[in-house]
């Protein structure tokens, strides 16, 4: 019989301890014993609860009792979620969590504080949710080379453009829905801004490279300037806005990003809608193979933690290796990326767009907007972009070409 102990009893720590109970026998299955909840940290007292008894209001207990074997981390934030992680692993104890931005700031050296003392340091949850994608990237794709990652990473910000497009609604007004329904937090700015899809590509570009990269290198912009102009455009060019986060192999380093882009409709990326998340993993001998499913939400991402525990049991008394080293990967400079833009100015500046980006650009009109143009560039370097944007006076928008 296996003991456990979930940190934290908010809603990913009460939703695995759900998935222990309600799945007690396929756990103990896939496990190879039976699980046992020994202890649930939390700050609270849960009188009426189930698991009131279990409840435990000091981390020495847990970390000081010999029978636990793994600890699910489901607190968030970076302390005391990193000194608990720690001392955890440091006393032979396994340790498994959903907290994205600890992993994103310190994972690598979890995940080698975890070898030292043969133990294992997995966080499925942290990424997408209940998606099984970094077991499959450590595992099942360990033998290919993986040269892209792109993913739609954030259930709340893709809910929003989801809605924004296909009901015609303003971003605020959006937002304010998303708030009341419990998708969006009453502080949105983690998710709006792109900070929590920039965690999480940091993370899944720390494994693609080997090394680990620090989420403040990666270039992040959010969707808060995307109107409903964008999304006519988008239409009339037979395109999907979504805010991506990317990772791809260069011949220099690794180039990653989180922006909302403009995706072709016959891109998978293109048709995953609500608060669902994708990821496109792209291998040198495999091609692309695509996850998806729910991003977010108690019982999904509780799965996921719960998928770590099982593995973490089959391998008992050994150290289960993660791809991800405490040296910085090399990362290559924005200004050189390559691409395709679309912007939008005034109509008044119509003829100057032809000036800046050439005879042959073609002007994009929406019958929907009133007053101004726009152009798709030809593919040019984000630096050149920046210096032609800078001759124009009256842009509305940009969005970036996938
Ligand atoms: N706010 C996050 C999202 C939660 O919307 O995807 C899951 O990490």
């Amino acid at each position: 019989m296996a003991k456990v102990a979930v940190l934290g009893y908010g809603t990913v720590g009460s939703g695995v301890v759900e998935v222990l109970d309600t799945n007690a026998r396929e756990v103990a299955c896939s496990a190879g014993e039976a699980v046992e909840l020994k202890y649930i940290l939390d700050l609270r007292d849960f009188p009426g609860d189930k698991h009131e008894a279990q409840v435990v209001h000091d981390i020495d207990i847990i970390l000081n009792d010999p029978e636990v074997d793994v600890i699910c981390e489901t607190m968030g934030g970076l302390e005391p979620a990193f000194t608990f992680e720690k001392k955890a692993l440091e006393k032979g104890k396994s340790v498994c969590t959903s907290n994205k931005e600890l992993v994103a700031a310190h994972g690598p050296e979890l995940v080698e504080l975890a070898r030292k003392n043969g133990v294992s340091y997995l966080f499925e949850a942290s990424v997408g949710g209940g998606i099984p994608v970094l077991r499959s990237i450590n595992d099942s794709l360990k033998h290919e080379k993986i040269d892209a990652i792109t993913g739609i990473l954030n259930g709340t910000t893709n809910y929003i453009l989801t809605k924004m497009d296909k009901e015609g609604a303003s971003f605020e007004d959006v937002l304010k829905v998303a708030q009341e329904k419990g998708y969006a937090e009453r502080n949105p700015e983690a998710d709006v801004e792109g900070y929590d899809a920039c965690r999480k590509i940091a993370i899944l570009a720390s494994l693609m490279s080997g090394g680990h990269v620090a989420y403040e290198d990666i270039y992040t912009e959010g969707i808060t300037k995307i109107n409903s102009a964008d999304f006519a455009y988008a239409r009339s060019l037979n395109m999907a806005i979504k805010l991506l986060g990317m990772c791809k192999k260069t011949s220099t380093g690794f180039f990653t990003m989180v922006a909302p882009f403009l995706i072709p409709m016959e891109n998978p990326l293109a048709n995953v809608n609500g608060v669902f998340n994708a990821i496109d993993v792209h291998g040198n001998m495999l091609g692309d193979v695509m996850f998806y499913g729910k991003g977010a939400g108690k019982n999904a991402t509780a799965s996921a933690v719960v998928a770590d525990v099982v593995d973490i049991l089959k391998h008992k008394g050994k150290h289960i290796p993660v791809n991800m080293k405490a040296e910085k990967a090399v990362l290559t400079a924005k200004d050189n990326a390559v691409r395709q833009f679309f912007v939008r100015v005034s109509e008044s500046e119509k003829d100057k767009l032809t000036d800046v980006f050439g005879p042959e650009i073609d002007i994009v009109k929406s019958p929907e907007v009133q007053g101004e143009v726009a152009v798709v560039t030809d593919l040019i370097s984000e630096k050149d972009f920046e210096e032609k944007l800078n001759k124009l006076d009256s842009v509305k928008g940009y969005l970036r070409l996938f």
